[in-house]
């Protein structure tokens, strides 16, 4: 691992917070706002502890996948503590899991994080070792995602709740989510405000429509053969679904080197059906992919990352998508904004409305490396690391001046900061 020395002491601090918010066996995204392990937090964080130890990581994603579901779901959130300083704690999802969990799940970048933490390991045995072990219930978790979330087998999966995307009050769910309901929500209090700036969290409105889905679907038993159909909010996100071909191709690559040739089989299958069905994504217009509203019907005009987070996956032109980073990205001080800067809904402090995200641009920079686009992938990393001089690790970033928003002493940026900093193993 080779740090240059003006970057000492920033890779000093960011190995400093993944120190201080490891809990032994998992880490929290922040003290206070985020006191449990969250899935793609947790995956996209080993990738940074595995640079202070392998076998760590490995730990990091064994305890997320400790808590799978049978029938293949690996929940958002597992509340390993009992701690009321978030809300909707345990008690209010109610899921009945041994370890409480959330009745939803997340961007699966596991299958990704596997095969990187594999094929460039120190460790050969060990990777081999866990590899084994986990690479099974990545795939469980894929077949769990297609047969629950894409019934009738179109090849892209939807969501069921704006968190299930990690971007939480994206632009992209307005229409969806004023279709939900808020008749019967139990009366509550809501907690990340009192640790955070309200003006830099979802709305009291959103949280209303978040609260009634969670209740919606706890009233089904959270019987996952029932909710998708049953949901009035059913967005497929061309973000979510990304994220999902490239840790299918990335299983394939796995299973392919640990002789499991069934599961690199059906992960092949998918990503070739899941890659014909992106195309129905796409905007010409608006120059990248758009959500799908499975229930009105449509797509959803909403200009955001996650329209272009398919270069994460090698999918679209890869030409337009950097010419869309490229149009926000001139129009702010530093990239890449969640959302179009030109959108009149833009909000450059409002968290997945406009503000920047370490991981986001992470996995762009990833997928823009990977397709040759080595140019646009070294701009994404500059702007990364302006924004940490600017501003140290926070959660996200206001493209308009850098300043650091929401949470602080944030896990998953420092994980990243340290991927940037010790350099591809590759
Ligand atoms: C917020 C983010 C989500 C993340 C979680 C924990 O809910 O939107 O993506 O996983 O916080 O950091």
């Amino acid at each position: 691992m080779t740090v240059q020395p003006q970057d000492k002491d920033l890779f000093d601090n960011a190995q400093a917070i993944l120190r201080d918010n490891d809990r032994g066996a998992y880490t929290v995204p922040t003290k206070g706002l985020y006191p449990f392990q969250w899935n793609w937090d947790s995956c996209l964080t080993a990738l940074g502890l595995r640079h202070f130890g392998e076998e760590r990581a490995w730990t990091e994603v064994t305890t997320l996948l400790a808590h799978q579901w049978p029938d293949g779901m690996v929940p958002h959130i597992v509340f390993h503590v009992a701690d009321e300083g978030y809300f909707p704690g345990p008690d209010v999802w109610a899921c009945g899991r041994p370890t409480p969990t959330s009745g939803i799940t997340q961007p699966p970048v596991l299958g990704y994080v596997l095969n990187r933490l594999f094929t460039e390991a120190s460790d050969k045995t060990l990777a081999r070792e866990r590899a084994l072990a986990l690479t099974p219930k990545a795939d469980a978790w894929h077949r769990w995602l297609y047969a629950n979330r894409d019934p009738e087998g179109t090849g892209l999966v939807a969501i069921l709740h704006p968190w299930e995307s990690g971007r939480d009050n994206a632009i992209d769910w307005d229409e969806a989510l004023a279709r939900v309901p808020t008749e019967g929500v139990a009366p509550y209090q809501r907690r990340d405000t009192q640790h955070v700036n309200a003006a830099e969290r979802p709305t009291q409105a959103e949280y209303d429509r978040y609260m009634w889905l969670v209740q919606h679907f706890r009233d089904l038993g959270w019987d996952n053969r029932r909710l998708h159909d049953a949901s009035p909010f059913r967005v497929v996100d061309p973000g979510f679904n990304a994220i999902l071909v490239r840790s299918d191709e990335a299983l394939a690559e796995l299973a392919d080197a640990l002789g499991l040739s069934d599961i690199a089989t059906a992960a092949r299958d998918r990503v070739a059906k899941a890659t014909a069905a992106f195309a129905a994504l796409w905007s010409d217009a608006a120059g990248q992919f758009l959500c799908f509203d499975r229930v009105a019907d449509r797509l959803i005009e909403s200009r955001s990352v996650g329209g272009v987070l398919p270069l994460f996956a090698g999918l679209g032109d890869t030409e337009r998508l950097v010419a869309t980073i490229r149009r926000w990205r001139d129009q702010v001080a530093f990239g890449v904004p969640s959302h179009d800067p030109a959108d009149p809904r833009f909000d450059p402090r409002r968290y997945w409305r406009g503000p920047c995200w370490l991981i986001v641009n992470t996995m762009l920079a990833d997928g823009l490396k990977r397709s040759g686009a080595g140019e646009a992938a070294a701009a994404i990393d500059a702007d990364s690391l302006a924004l940490i001089r600017t501003s140290g690790f926070a959660e996200y970033y206001d493209p308009t001046d850098g300043s650091g928003l929401g949470g602080r002493h944030f896990t998953w940026t420092a994980a990243m900061v340290v991927e940037l900093l010790a350099g591809d193993r590759r």
